[in-house]
């Protein structure tokens, strides 16, 4: 039986990057809209009576209608990188990152050593991601395979489209944490086998940073990359001072930071690293030229006092950037409140994103930055319906401010500067409701 589900209201999504293409050719505003969406996947989007035309006559009675009325209605919200474990540890004190890892985060990942706890946290976790309104996300597990059979479980039990893995870390951390190049490798084959192209999940690749994981390790890492088509690839990158330092005298003889994940084969197509801030011009040229993304997570950089990421000129330079919560360095799972920080941060270095920008890095520029374009990330006919309802009018002070917003852009920033998880509404996920406020 075909399922036919109709959403109405005010549709907003980007079909390019609007700071590439101009506003006018990115994105598409259609004030009272209608999407039709059959079987989980977008068929029909515009202005609501045109769709409505366009629908045959049986399927248009048969269809569950959901009317949202003035209430915005985007592709689901994508967070290119946060980490499962953490959700319990936001808000750990933490001077900085090498510390805050060491005596907030590692005793964090520990616990999940019991798989009772990880599917406990992974279902603490997708459930609060839901709420937040975000759809999608690259996701860290912990050392422990087992964390990665819990969360993929979670997400097929939702339907939710995910990237996971398990962190490959052989060194430089606790001894409960660590593993060794045999265990590594049986492990990760065999969740790859278990969990990759499986409905819609699949599997990242995952050495956590350069200074846990030995030269073989990061060898590994690439041959099991290519081990099967489509696998991703997540890690971290240039985050904090010590972290340089450590990765320059563990992996002496390398150009810079980038260079030794460059040797080690690890950049290309769906790989994606979190932060890159303290990056050289040569660095930012070889992320651009290999086609390797990166995760601006500016709750988790201010939390840790890493540094202000230069968006604009990353951006600029050719590289796809998506926004990363950094879930438990980043201080909430909300993209809108991590847009608000990613434009406080921009302001500091005197070029913040504009709200269409902002908008499109947190739908559209976080899908094509994890290698997803195809299945999510807009409202295109055959992709699939994740949307998230946000209604501004929840908030007194957002909605005292949009009665004089004087367009688009202006509701846009308002939202992304006044905005939070009291917006978010519903929650589809192909086409159904997932979450409801
Ligand atoms: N670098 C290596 N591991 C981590 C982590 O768990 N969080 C952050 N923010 N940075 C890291
Ligand atoms: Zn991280």
């Amino acid at each position: 039986m075909t399922r036919s589900v109709l959403l109405f209201g005010q549709l907003l999504d980007f079909l390019s990057d609007p700071g590439v293409d101009g506003p006018a050719a990115a994105c598409r505003h259609v004030s009272d809209g209608a999407l039709w969406i059959v079987d989980g996947h977008i068929v029909e989007h515009g202005p609501r009576q045109a769709v409505l035309d366009r629908m045959p006559t049986a399927l248009l009675a048969n269809s569950t209608r959901h009317d949202y009325g003035q209430r915005f209605i985007l592709p689901g919200l994508v967070d290119t990188h946060c980490h499962y474990p953490q959700a319990t540890a936001l808000a750990s004190p933490g001077k900085t990152l090498l510390d805050w890892l060491e005596h907030s985060i590692y005793p964090a990942e520990a616990a999940l050593a019991d798989p009772a706890i990880a599917a406990q946290r992974a279902d603490f976790f997708l459930d609060r991601l839901l709420a937040h309104g975000t759809t999608t996300a690259s996701v860290f597990a912990t050392v422990h395979a087992h964390s990665v059979d819990a969360f993929m479980s979670a997400a097929a039990a939702r339907k939710l489209r995910m990237l996971c893995g398990k962190v490959m870390m052989d060194r430089c951390a606790h001894a409960a944490l660590r593993d060794d190049m045999r265990h590594c490798e049986r492990d990760c084959l065999n969740l790859i086998e278990r969990w990759h192209g499986r409905e819609r999940l699949r599997y990242s690749v995952t050495p956590r940073f350069a200074p846990t994981s030995s030269p073989q390790q990061l060898a590994l890492a690439a041959d099991l990359l290519r081990s099967r088509p489509d696998l991703h690839l997540q890690s971290h990158l240039a985050e904090n001072q010590d972290e340089l330092a450590a990765v320059a005298r563990l992996y002496p003889g390398h150009h810079d930071y980038l260079d030794v994940y460059a040797q080690h084969g690890l950049l290309g197509p769906r790989c994606i690293y979190a932060h890159g801030i303290h990056l050289t011009q040569r660095e930012v040229d070889e992320l651009a030229h290999t086609g390797t993304a990166l995760a601006h997570c500016p709750s988790s950089n201010l939390f840790l006092g890493s540094g202000a990421f230069p968006l604009q000129q990353r951006s600029s330079a050719g590289i796809a950037i998506g926004l990363g919560s950094d879930v438990g360095a980043g201080t909430s799972f909300s993209m809108l409140r991590t847009l608000h920080a990613a434009y406080l941060v921009g302001q500091l270095l005197a070029a913040p994103p504009s709200p269409l920008q902002a908008w499109y890095l947190a739908t559209l520029g976080g899908a094509r930055a994890l290698g997803l374009e195809a299945f999510i990330g807009n409202f295109l006919p055959g992709k699939e319906a994740d949307c998230v309802v946000l209604d501004p009018f929840a908030l007194p002070e957002l909605a005292a401010r949009l009665e004089h917003a004087e367009d688009l852009a202006d509701t846009l920033f308002a939202l992304m500067l006044l905005g939070d998880e009291r917006c978010v509404h519903a929650v589809h996920i192909l086409g159904e409701v997932q979450h409801r406020a």
